[in-house]
């Protein structure tokens, strides 16, 4: 039996920019290429906007619309909320829809504060007890060369882990011109590089060593402090006018941690660095090998065999795209590299297995808990001038 004759799981997706174009191609395609235990149904896109969510329903492929979040949990043909929005509509909606009694996959980072993602996490426990799931929405985990090095690092290859060192670097708006959009105000996005994409590495850095941190020493600037307001949205920001608001984030953060295990990390996160567009790094340095990713380069996972002679060592550059790697098998012939878009289908394939399987899928909501409490640690060390501040376990 392929995916296409399994029992029906409704999905109602709220937003449909970024994030939801993202969800959406994912939830079409999963079933075609891999063969789930549920059929993903496109039931329910829900946006503020009649006109604009009708044409992002046809656009995207969903069956109907809805122009209120809350109709869409009380449907009973929905299972499964995806929350898509920003971050401070996210514990409003996940909690709701729990309580109602739907899955829910809902956007990182979880929410704009640890007291919501407290909330959150709660609501998720509570709701698992009743067999209702939840996840949040780390994609990065699903790209198959970070599932490899965490499968290294497992595996011993690495050894003891001595240095993480981290990067999230984008330069979207390096340029002061560049407009205002939500992810600049701290009452939509909760903080800026920091949450957006620094949460991200703290993540993945913790997912790959299987440790966690247990404090941090932070700095954040916002570099440009006044941007002109939009006149038309774009992809991630839009076009300027000639009235200004003020940014109430952070534009970069750089932070240093120590993991349960001992080892040091590094990390920075910002929209400024020029010229890099994606550039999310990590390289980790253990007492038997090292390995390095660079999301730009997203196939490919550099590997460092301490155990080989002088002669010949040297990192090794695995291409990512065997069969033998993670998820790539459903896809196309070995060589036929992945790109962004699949570490969302690789995200609603692991769902819908958790889900079917009566499983709690990761990362949950109390990952996401446990990320925003380091955010937070980080925020109050930079407004501490720096000050060492433990993470509350
Ligand atoms: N997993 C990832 O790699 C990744 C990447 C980008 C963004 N995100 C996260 O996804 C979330 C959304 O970000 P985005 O980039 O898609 O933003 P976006 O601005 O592109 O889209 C947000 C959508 O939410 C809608 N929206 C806002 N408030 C709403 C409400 N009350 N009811 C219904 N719709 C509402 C907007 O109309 C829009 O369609 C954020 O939490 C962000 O941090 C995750």
């Amino acid at each position: 039996m392929t995916s296409v004759n399994r029992p029906p799981l409704g999905v109602g997706l709220i937003g449909y920019a970024f994030m939801g174009a993202a969800h959406s191609q994912a939830w079409r395609t999963a079933p075609h290429f891999f063969d789930l235990p549920l059929r993903p149904r496109l039931t329910v896109l829900a946006g503020r906007n009649q006109d604009a969510v009708t044409d992002a329903a046809e656009r995207l492929g969903w069956a109907s619309t809805e122009t209120d979040w809350r109709r869409v949990i009380q449907r009973d043909d929905v299972d499964l909320v995806d929350v898509c929005t920003p971050g401070d509509t996210h514990a409003e909606i996940a909690i709701a829809a729990l309580e109602a009694g739907k899955h829910v996959l809902c956007e990182k980072p979880l929410a704009n504060t640890v007291a919501e993602a407290e909330a959150m996490a709660e609501a998720a426990e509570k709701a698992a007890a009743r067999g209702v799931r939840s996840m949040v929405g780390f994609t990065y985990r699903r790209v198959p060369a970070i599932g490899l090095a965490r499968k290294l690092v497992a595996d011993g290859r690495l050894g003891d882990i001595r240095h993480v060192r981290a990067q999230y670097l984008q330069d979207w708006i390096a340029d002061p011109a560049a407009p205002m959009s939500w992810r600049l105000e701290k009452d939509k996005a909760g903080s800026g590089a920091l949450g957006d994409i620094g949460a991200h590495i703290v993540d993945l850095t913790q997912y790959i060593t299987g440790q966690t941190l247990t404090g941090v020493s932070g700095m954040l600037e916002t570099f440009v402090k006044e941007r002109p307001l939009p006149t038309s949205s774009g992809k991630l920001g839009g076009v300027g006018g000639s009235e200004t608001g003020a940014v109430t984030v952070d534009d970069a953060a750089v932070f240093m941690g120590r993991f349960t295990g001992g080892a040091l990390g590094t990390f920075e996160a910002t929209r400024f660095a020029l010229g890099r567009k994606n550039g999310l790094r990590i390289e980790i340095n253990g007492s038997a090998g090292s390995l390095a990713f660079d999301f730009e380069d997203m196939n490919v996972l550099q590997f460092f065999d301490g155990a080989e002679p002088a002669e010949i060592a040297g990192f090794r550059r695995i291409i990512v795209t065997e069969p033998e790697h993670p998820y790539v098998g459903a896809w196309w012939p070995a060589g036929h590299g992945l790109g962004y878009e699949h570490g969302f289908t690789h995200q609603v394939v692991d769902l819908v297995n958790a889900v079917a399987a009566g499983k709690d899928p990761t990362p949950s909501f109390a990952d996401g808990l446990q990320v925003q409490r380091v955010l937070a640690a980080v925020e109050r060390s930079a407004g501490a001038g720096s000050a060492w501040t433990e993470i509350p376990r």
